[in-house]
């Protein structure tokens, strides 16, 4: 099933201070600042969104109350190199502020990209490095940019640089990344787009073997697979209404940003035992805020590799537009992404968000054999996801929610593995394929998540099963209990995960308490997670450090956003958490923001070339004392007497 119409008119006017951006009002941001700065074709604009209202205005907001609609700027001035943020209120068609922000980087650009690869295609001397390699069909060369990061080399100080990989394909539509040109290094000016250095490491052999993995070039295909089709006949459980989502008792909205993509708020579920009617609330707001890829590989052509593919790129600007039947099956409801290209100018992502329902096997059961009665219920889950081609990774973005009010996060990492040629020894990584090295890595994400549990004064705790010591209290040695301990300044809550402990960390208001007298509460259950194995002087930690905690607790405060600043890219470093936290603020019953960060290990595998089966990671937030018993009680048996 497609959208209907009705919801994806991109110029019906928004009835929520918190809908996304329109086509029209993205046209109208651009075309303001346009007028009133005089903005020429030199400026590039790398983000143009939504500026979100004061929270305290959102949370009194009633339907039909008046809207200031704004939108916030980055824009970049090619020929100076300056960068500056600008707020339009959309509402009065003017500006509302213009600000230079001195000595930062904005984000890398598709379009920049594009350039950056012709600039460098196009240059003599690179041509000449190439021919030098045996290699005299340039089309079949692919010249990749990355983000220079910040080693603190003098000359790199203030210009916006990109540093090329290249890759030679063995065929026009082949795989590039299993053939890489290592030794081969274009440093690339991208305000100027200029060619400012090859660096010529040495020739490097490149990797023999294709490494195909394209349909056309399969010699054959499984034949043993029968048609498996999902319908729903009576259409689904779910409504929406522009961005906003009614799913049972789930009550939410969605937004999309240039850099992370899909954004959840105003989360809440409507509890049967309260008010009729009236939605709970348990997140204001929640964004993956920022991921890094550190890569371990000392050497000269690799040490570079760290992408923060939020900050130096923007997750929401590389969404894929999907597809029906592929990336999603079943009954599914699409939501597009309006962004713009570098030049302002609007640029629609069509089916960037998917949303759609999933059975989920056993939602609960149990039998009483003496009596000879069975009850069991189906599981169902919504499901909210984007995927991102960052590069050589895919990552897919998907939240689930659960009848029994449990929250799920979850990353799907595919693509590419990111490969060396193998010059020398593979210390760094693992042969996936004849000279060919894929590189060690981490996957770091750091999540926002603005707690709202039952009101906006929240506090956090650090749950830890301890054992009773053996003696009076515990005479036969079988006792353990759980300790919280309240979590009272931002530095006593920057910890790790003790999965020895069965550690985990609560969310609660201290002010609501449930008819057992607890206070009404969500945890956070970590999955898998690692901590980074880069130094802590590296270069890469001062810029990430936000990532050497799993969890971090800040006093809500608008303009904290991004775990590490919010201009990563050819940064320094000490910006975000690490900063914000130094003055060790109060967080206990308050508006508090919680920050998750979780690690996926990448030793990578001979079986993830020469693309990656899909690997997961995430975290759960699960109810804890926010109902009185099993809020899935009510959840209807799938078939009349199927279980009875
Ligand atoms: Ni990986």
């Amino acid at each position: 099933m497609t959208t209907p119409e009705l919801f994806r008119s991109p110029h019906s006017q928004p009835t929520h201070p918190l809908e996304p951006l329109t086509v029209a009002e993205v046209e109208a941001a651009v075309a303001i600042i346009r007028r009133e700065k005089n903005v020429s074709n030199q400026f590039r604009f790398p983000c143009v969104t939504l500026h979100e209202p004061p929270k305290a205005e959102v949370l009194s907001f009633q339907p039909g109350d008046a809207i200031d609609r704004q939108a916030f700027l980055i824009l970049l001035d090619n020929a100076t190199g300056n960068t500056y943020e600008a707020i339009v209120s959309l509402t009065r068609q003017q500006g509302v502020s213009w600000t230079h922000i001195p000595n930062v980087q904005p984000n890398i650009m598709p379009d920049e990209l594009v350039e950056c690869e012709a600039a460098v295609k196009a240059h003599p001397e690179f041509v000449k490095a190439i021919n030098k390699r045996g290699i005299t069909d340039l089309a079949l060369v692919v010249v990749d940019p990355w983000a220079i990061g910040n080693f603190g080399f003098e000359d790199e100080k203030g210009i916006r640089l990109s540093r090329c990989l290249c890759y030679l394909r063995a065929t026009p539509d082949g795989n590039f990344y299993a053939r890489p040109i290592d030794g081969l290094v274009p440093v690339v000016d991208l305000n100027t787009m200029q060619v400012l250095r090859i660096e010529d490491l040495g020739v490097v052999p490149i990797p023999p073997e294709p490494s195909e993995y394209g349909e056309k070039f399969a010699s054959e295909m499984r034949q043993d697979i029968k048609l498996l089709q999902i319908t729903q006949p009576q259409g689904t459980s779910f409504q929406v209404d522009g961005h906003h989502i009614r799913w049972q008792k789930w009550d939410l909205r969605v937004g999309f940003t240039p850099r992370e993509g899909l954004v959840l708020y105003q989360v809440g579920y409507e509890d049967q035992g309260q008010e009729q009617g009236k939605v709970r609330p348990i997140l204001y707001r929640a964004s993956m805020a920022e991921m890094v890829v550190p890569y371990g590989d000392p050497r000269v052509q690799h040490f570079r590799k760290n992408a923060f593919d939020l900050g130096e790129h923007g997750v929401g600007v590389l969404a894929n537009s999907l597809t029906l039947g592929c990336d999603c099956v079943g009954e599914i409801h699409y939501f597009d992404g309006v962004l713009t290209n570098s030049r302002g100018e609007v640029s629609v992502t069509e089916n960037a968000i998917c949303l759609h329902e999933e059975d989920y096997g056993m939602l609960w059961k149990h039998t009483d054999w003496r009596i000879d009665a069975v009850e069991v219920r189906r599981s169902r889950r919504l499901v909210l996801s984007f995927i991102a081609t960052v590069d050589n990774y895919e990552y897919g973005f998907f939240w689930y929610f659960y009848q029994d009010g449990t929250i799920q996060y979850e990353i799907k990492l595919t693509g590419i593995l990111l490969c060396g040629a193998l010059s020398d020894f593979p210390k760094f990584g693992t042969v996936v394929a004849p000279e060919l090295n894929a590189i060690n890595h981490q996957h770091f994400f750091g999540m926002r998540l603005d707690f709202d549990i039952d009101g906006v004064n929240n506090s956090v705790y650090e749950v830890n099963s301890e054992a009773e010591p053996m003696g009076e209290t515990n005479p036969y040695g079988n006792a353990f209990f759980a300790k919280s301990e309240l979590l009272e300044t931002e530095r006593s809550a920057q910890r790790i995960v003790n999965p020895l402990s069965a550690r985990y960390w609560k969310v609660v208001n201290p002010a609501v308490h449930n008819r057992l007298g607890q206070p009404v509460g969500y945890k956070i259950i970590p999955g898998e997670n690692v901590l980074p194995f880069a130094h802590p002087d590296s270069p890469i930690l001062n810029r990430a450090r936000f990532m050497t905690k799993h969890l971090w607790v800040t006093p809500y405060e608008a303009s904290e956003r991004y775990p590490a600043g919010d201009y990563p890219n050819q940064h320094p470093g000490g910006e975000g958490l690490p900063k914000w936290t130094a003055a060790d603020r109060p967080i206990a019953d308050r508006d508090v923001v919680v920050w998750y960060v979780f690690g996926h290990h990448h030793i990578p595998r001979p079986e993830d070339h020469p693309v990656m089966p899909t690997a997961y990671s995430g975290f759960m937030l699960k109810p804890v004392g926010f109902f009185t018993a099993n809020p899935a009680l009510d959840v209807p048996p799938s078939q009349q007497g199927c279980c009875s």
